[in-house]
């Protein structure tokens, strides 16, 4: 019997890139590789990567570094470079670090068995093409490997829409959305390997519009009510979305189905008018407020979450006061915020830039106040109900940790709790990044 090969994968970016390694990892497992978690064992390192800001795309060249020195022991390494960095790059990272042998683009994923045989013929690989293929059904999985309780599943990809900031239509592509029908096949079989929750993906999830059962346009509230149906899954999430395709079904659905859990990542960038038109964004902050109000509505104890740029070219301080009194307003459960990058090829990149030292000072304020909110949301959770499903063990003895119906992260202490249990649970404590709970029933 021949040893298997060893794989090492190692994930920046985006949960689409954690669904992607998968991905590559299930597709490299029809070739005899096996995942390690040890990069000096590996007959084969991955780094999946991405080009959102200058920093994250930075890293990989560092990382490849390092890597690079591996060879020395074992010549026949082979390393590559996949996700939006590969996309954005192509070649030039071959020639800038020519210990990588395979370069691969995101929508190429499923030529990576190809392309590892090439490699492993002392030819460099390289593919960062669009091609017209189905790449997730060519993907689909062999071996039918149990899961833990939550997954993610990639339901659209690509986007249409241009933020002047942005590289991601450029490193994935124009939307495309799957087939309802396959993204219900891929639910149900995670279901059977063991899986609870799912997370729905997509650049701009709710600009979903795959084929329904019909061949007619769906909505992706409509695979939403389809997922309710799947015996045995119990949550759904989605992310990432976008202001403008946050559709009245979709509204209604978290007021309506119980799958659907009270959180919503709904990224406004920034509370200036000014500042959205020059990033292209297409909604005001005044039409972002009333949707929220609108949702609200529909599922008064949704949590809210965001992403915020600052510094943003030409922003001024009385724009980023803007972005702080739209903060105010809406109260938001959990944020993430950057500093403006200038991305290669970007409209934006052309433009007068913010001061570096009055950017991170903006960033600052602006992390204090999201921080000051987040705990407040968090310790009015104490007293409370929810259900927690319970992913892995915590860091005391006989403790749990899973996730809350808000996505809080809650520890429950109790002998008899399993990895998958899903429990009611009364909030009793609120910590620095954690609440703490204890089981009612
Ligand atoms: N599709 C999602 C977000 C994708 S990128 C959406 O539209 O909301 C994730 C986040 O990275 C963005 O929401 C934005 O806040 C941030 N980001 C994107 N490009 C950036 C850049 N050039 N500099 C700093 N932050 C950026
Ligand atoms: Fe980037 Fe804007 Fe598209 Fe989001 S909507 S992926 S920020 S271009
Ligand atoms: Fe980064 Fe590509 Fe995701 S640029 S954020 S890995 S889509």
């Amino acid at each position: 019997m021949t040893t298997p090969k060893k794989l090492f994968i190692k994930t920046y970016g985006c949960q689409m890139n954690v669904y992607d390694s998968e991905r590559m990892a299930e597709a490299l497992g029809g070739q005899g590789y096996v995942e390690t978690s040890e990069a000096g064992e590996a007959d084969m390192i991955l780094l999946n990567t991405c080009h959102i800001r200058e920093k994250a795309a930075e890293k990989v060249y560092s990382e490849l570094g390092r890597m690079k020195a591996l060879k020395v022991e074992k010549p026949d390494l082979k390393i590559g470079v996949a996700g939006c960095v590969a996309q954005a790059e192509g070649a030039e990272i071959m020639r800038r670090q020519p210990a990588v042998d395979l370069v691969v683009g995101p929508q190429s994923y499923h030529r990576l068995p190809e392309m590892e045989a090439k490699a492993r013929a002392g030819e460099k690989a390289l593919d960062t093409d669009f091609p017209e293929e189905d790449k997730f059904e060519r993907l689909k999985s062999r071996p039918k490997a149990a899961r833990g309780p939550s997954a993610f599943l990639t339901v659209q990809e690509g986007c249409d829409k241009f933020c002047a900031f942005c590289v991601v239509p450029y490193t994935r592509g124009a939307e495309v959305s799957r087939p309802a029908a396959r993204v219900l096949d891929e639910a149900r079989d995670l279901v059977e390997r063991g899986v609870r929750e799912i997370t729905l993906l997509g650049q701009n999830v709710n600009a979903y519009h795959g084929a329904g059962p019909d061949g007619s346009d769906y909505t992706l509230a409509k695979l939403i009510w389809d997922l309710d149906k799947v015996d045995g899954l119990e949550r759904i999430r989605f992310t990432t979305s976008h202001p403008n395709d946050m559709t009245d079904d979709l509204i209604a659905a978290h007021g309506e189905c119980e799958k659907l859990m009270p959180y919503l990542h709904l990224p406004v960038q920034s509370g200036s008018d000014r500042v959205l038109k020059r990033m292209n964004r297409s909604h005001k902050a005044e039409s972002y407020l009333r949707l929220i109000e609108r949702i609200r509505a529909a599922r008064p104890d949704i949590l809210l979450s965001g992403d915020f740029i600052v510094g943003f070219p030409e922003e001024t301080e009385a724009d980023f006061q803007a972005t702080l009194d739209l903060i105010e307003e809406v109260k938001y459960g959990q944020a993430y915020s950057f500093k403006y990058s200038t991305r290669p090829g970007t409209p934006a990149a052309e433009r007068a830039q913010v001061d570096a030292d009055a950017a991170d000072e903006r960033l600052q304020r602006l992390q204090l106040l999201i921080t000051t909110q987040q705990r407040m949301i968090q310790d009015a959770m104490v007293g409370r109900t929810t259900r927690v499903l319970f992913e892995k063990p915590g860091r005391l003895d006989g403790q749990m940790v899973g996730k809350s119906e808000h996505l809080h992260a809650v520890h429950v202490a109790d002998p008899s709790l399993q990895r998958g249990d899903l429990r009611r649970v009364q909030i009793i404590g609120s910590g620095t990044n954690s609440l703490q709970g204890a089981l009612l029933d």
